[in-house]
């Protein structure tokens, strides 16, 4: 770093490691002569449609294209709905509506998705972290001790890289305690996997509950980076006087209307319905590995384990071009590998890769 840098830089910067994204860890890595099971993405490549016509003007901020047929999907109303580029933009709009940078604190449960924190320190806003109990459920007492310490509470559900879902009666505690303190913000960018768990419709019933919502997973649209954040139209608004002046591209918008169409939410309903099977079968096979230790749930769209040769193990699938996620460094989760489940093909190819590595270990030992 440069003097004129370093003395420059905002001070809540300096210390900051960026967020490791999947794709960041394995810069320059090639889809083709990979297999890719390391970032929650869809195996799946969907056709679209681009029409030019209009690209030489700015695009609606809020394009009604996308937000009425996803209202429409979620049982929202538009004015309850934000559209922005990825769930991960919908954090830091959170971050940067309600919290008042070198004051405010947001509260996190890890283990879970990283981007909550790093959203609040590049925003100098406060982490307090309570972590998840041994079975992955919400440490209520721990919480509730916050209130009047923290504007937003976030909580993913299905969580990542647990697989976890909270329960119903433990969320609405903690949306009852903080009722006229906190936003309560539960991350649902795994709902269609667990669609029976969703608090889209609860929106009405309590004015501080935020749901964040998007098409990078079950819509296997990551590329796009389309996010929603679901919340009563006070919520809305408020993040809108923060909110880019043009934050929806247009080929965005018009992939997003395609992957909302009836067709789109059909074809997205099958890929769901052939990687929930894929999960079971995985799962299954997977226990039959020596050691391995299957750990949390599997409402979403990956598997965690345990295993006490982690290092080694993501070293040979590395080697062999097979990449999954290290989650070891999360609280909780030493030795600790998530896969993200992809095409059979995919499936089949790690899992054998897999059974090799362990049959060498038993012949080394
Ligand atoms: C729990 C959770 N929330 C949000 C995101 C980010 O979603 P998006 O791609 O829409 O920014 C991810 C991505 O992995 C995630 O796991």
């Amino acid at each position: 770093m440069s003097d004129l840098v370093g003395k420059l830089i905002c001070e809540n910067l300096k210390a900051l490691k960026p967020y490791e994204s999947a794709r960041r860890i394995f810069a320059g890595g090639d889809s083709e002569s990979e297999t890719w099971l390391n970032a929650n993405e869809s195996p799946f490549a969907n056709d679209f449609n681009i029409e030019t016509a209009h690209f030489n003007r700015y695009p609606d901020c809020q394009p009604q294209s996308v937000l009425v047929p996803y209202a429409k999907y979620a049982g929202v109303q538009a004015n309850q709905l934000l559209v922005s580029r990825g769930a991960d933009e919908g954090i830091e709009l959170l971050i940067r509506t309600f919290c008042t940078p070198g004051k405010d604190s947001i509260l996190i449960c890890p283990p879970t998705y990283g981007m909550y924190a790093i959203s609040a320190e590049t925003c100098n806003v406060g982490i307090e972290r309570v972590p998840l109990n041994t079975d992955f459920s919400l440490d209520l007492p721990a919480i509730n001790a916050h209130q009047n310490k923290v504007n937003l509470v976030f909580i993913c559900s299905p969580n990542n890289p647990t697989g976890t879902s909270i329960g119903k009666a433990q969320l609405q505690q903690v949306l009852e305690h903080f009722a006229d303190t906190a936003l309560v913000v539960v991350d649902e960018a795994y709902i269609e996997f667990d669609a029976s768990n969703t608090w889209a419709t609860e929106l009405a019933a309590y004015p501080n509950l935020v749901i964040l919502r998007t098409l990078s997973k079950a819509f296997a649209l990551a590329g796009l980076r389309c996010g929603f954040t679901l919340a009563n139209s006070d919520v809305i608004q408020s993040i809108m006087k923060v909110i880019a002046p043009y934050p929806m591209p247009e080929p965005v918008a018009q992939i997003a209307a395609q992957a909302l169409s009836p067709k789109g939410l059909q074809q997205m309903s099958e890929q769901v319905d052939y990687l929930q099977g894929q999960k079971l079968w995985v799962k299954q096979k997977l226990s039959q590995l020596p050691g391995l230790e299957l750990i949390g749930s599997d409402n979403a769209n990956f598997i965690l384990f345990r295993h006490p040769q982690k290092p080694a193990l993501m070293d040979f699938l590395v080697k062999n071009s097979v990449l999954i996620r290290d989650q070891s460094k999360q609280v909780s989760l030493d030795n600790c590998l998530r896969i993200t489940l992809g095409t059979q093909q995919q499936n089949e190819k790690l899992l054998a890769l897999m059974v090799r590595f362990f049959t060498q270990q038993r012949e080394l030992a």
